[in-house]
């Protein structure tokens, strides 16, 4: 049996206490909607993006924003957006938090506890079992019971390329045609992929292929590159070139945006095509998948320089549910002790029973469990990118049965590792 390092001392629930007690949290109203926007610019230390505010209401519905509101003015937001997020065999629905800011005005007065506080009740009350979101700070999202689920990597390949022939056929397509065939792409490796958000035509439009000026960052406009075979699309990129000749020589830089495959043959000629771009000295990805192919195919993976980060942040809303949304690669029985000082309806024993593939979670009362862990931890395994076996190393999961590591691992294990392509 092992021990456990424990996680960080549980700290009772807060509901912004009394320092934040003349703030009240709720969404904004329909006319708040640009002062919502506004607040979120300013935690950042920003102005708000003209252009972006019309995305905004593309693919955030406002109904779901909060803000903490001092009178009337909203110093601190947070925004969940809805989709379902592909889970080892199947797809649940999922909160995608984003926008979290509170100003530099009203910090570390548990402003940011109580919005936390009342998105996941309202996640919980929409019947989402599952919340995401992608962190600047992640240090401050385990107390809340968001655990590292899946794993992103960056690229900053010089003096790279992959060698090959090519088959299909590349073109650039304008906004609208790309509107019509990346989705298709996308949706065929998010049905083999855990960790993917189901994009809707607003996402893609608000979200995935905006071009106005602000979302340029010094880069030209955007290029969408698709790849057909056959009259399908295999493989699509979108990347802008900065161009820049620092010693007289061209010297560009392409940052890509978004690349996805849904063949080898397609991947390999998508890179080839996007490390021999003429006038471009070097290729900038800052999310990209970790197990990416690229490893394999590059003539020189060293200098891809690949830097592994963290990627979604998960937060099992609603265990049972969560844990019975999923396929498992092994039958058998397991009961796990959950520990969830913030959402207190998890908290206990299941019982995850898995026939064929398929788990029925029951509570567990009483029964000695297998396995203790905070839910932060067994979100850290449900999207199968890290094992229980990980954890153990970790120190985070307390072996209470002999083999129960193992078990679990096995059960659990997923078949391709997760990976949430967005980057919000
Ligand atoms: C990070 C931020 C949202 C925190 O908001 P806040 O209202 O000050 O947070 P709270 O007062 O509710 O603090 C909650 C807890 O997080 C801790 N915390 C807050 N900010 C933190 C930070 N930057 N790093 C580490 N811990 C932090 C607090 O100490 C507190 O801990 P406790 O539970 O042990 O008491 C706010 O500082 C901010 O807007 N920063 C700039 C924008 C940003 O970073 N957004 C996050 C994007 S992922």
């Amino acid at each position: 049996m092992s021990s456990r390092t424990p996680p960080p001392a549980p700290r009772p629930p807060r509901d912004g206490g009394a320092h934040a007690s003349a703030i009240d949290v709720r969404p904004p109203r329909a006319n708040e909607l640009e002062a919502w926007a506004a607040a979120t610019a300013t935690a950042f230390g920003a102005a708000v993006d003209p252009d972006e505010l019309p995305h905004f209401r593309g693919y955030l519905d406002p109904s779901r924003n909060l803000a903490a509101y001092d009178g009337t003015t909203p110093v601190a937001t947070v925004a969940a957006a809805s989709f379902a997020l592909s889970v080892p065999g199947g797809e649940l629905p999922a909160a995608g938090v984003t926008e979290v800011g509170v100003s530099p005005a009203y910090r570390r007065r548990g402003i940011l506890t109580a919005l936390m506080r009342r998105q996941l009740d309202d996640v919980r009350a929409w019947g989402e079992p599952l919340a995401v979101l992608q962190a600047t700070e992640a240090e401050i999202y385990g107390r809340y019971g968001y655990g590292l689920g899946t794993v992103a990597a960056s690229v900053d390949a010089h003096g790279v390329r992959v060698p090959g022939e090519d088959g299909g056929r590349i073109r650039l397509v304008g906004h609208d045609e790309a509107l019509a065939l990346l989705p298709r792409v996308y949706d065929r490796v998010r049905d083999v992929t855990p960790g993917f958000h189901s994009r809707t035509r607003g996402w893609w439009e608000h979200k995935t292929l905006p071009d106005e000026e602000g979302y340029r960052g010094g880069g030209g406009p955007l290029q969408r590159a698709v790849i057909e075979r056959d009259g399908r699309p295999e493989a699509y990129a979108l990347y802008r070139i900065e161009n820049a000749s620092p010693d007289g020589y061209p010297d560009g830089v392409l940052h890509l945006q978004e690349e996805m495959a849904c063949s080898p043959a397609a991947c390999r000629q998508l890179w080839r095509y996007l490390l021999a771009m003429d006038l471009v000295g070097r290729v900038r990805a800052p999310h990209v998948a970790p197990d990416h192919p690229l490893l394999l195919l590059a003539s020189e993976p060293a200098r891809l320089r690949m830097r592994v980060k963290d990627g979604l942040f998960v937060r099992l809303v609603d265990v049972p549910a969560a844990l019975a949304g999923r396929r498992y690669a092994l039958d058998g029985v397991l009961t796990l002790e959950v520990e969830d000082g913030f959402c207190a309806w998890n908290a206990g024993r299941w019982r995850l029973e898995v026939r064929d593939g398929q788990a029925g979670v029951t509570p567990a009362g009483d029964a000695p469990a297998d396995l203790r862990l905070a839910v932060a931890d067994l979100a850290t395994v449900y999207l199968g990118g890290f094992t229980f076996l990980d954890l153990e190393r970790a120190g985070r999961v307390e072996s209470l049965t002999p083999g129960a590591i193992e078990r679990a691992t096995a059960i659990f294990r997923g078949e391709r590792a997760p990976f949430s392509p967005e980057d919000y």
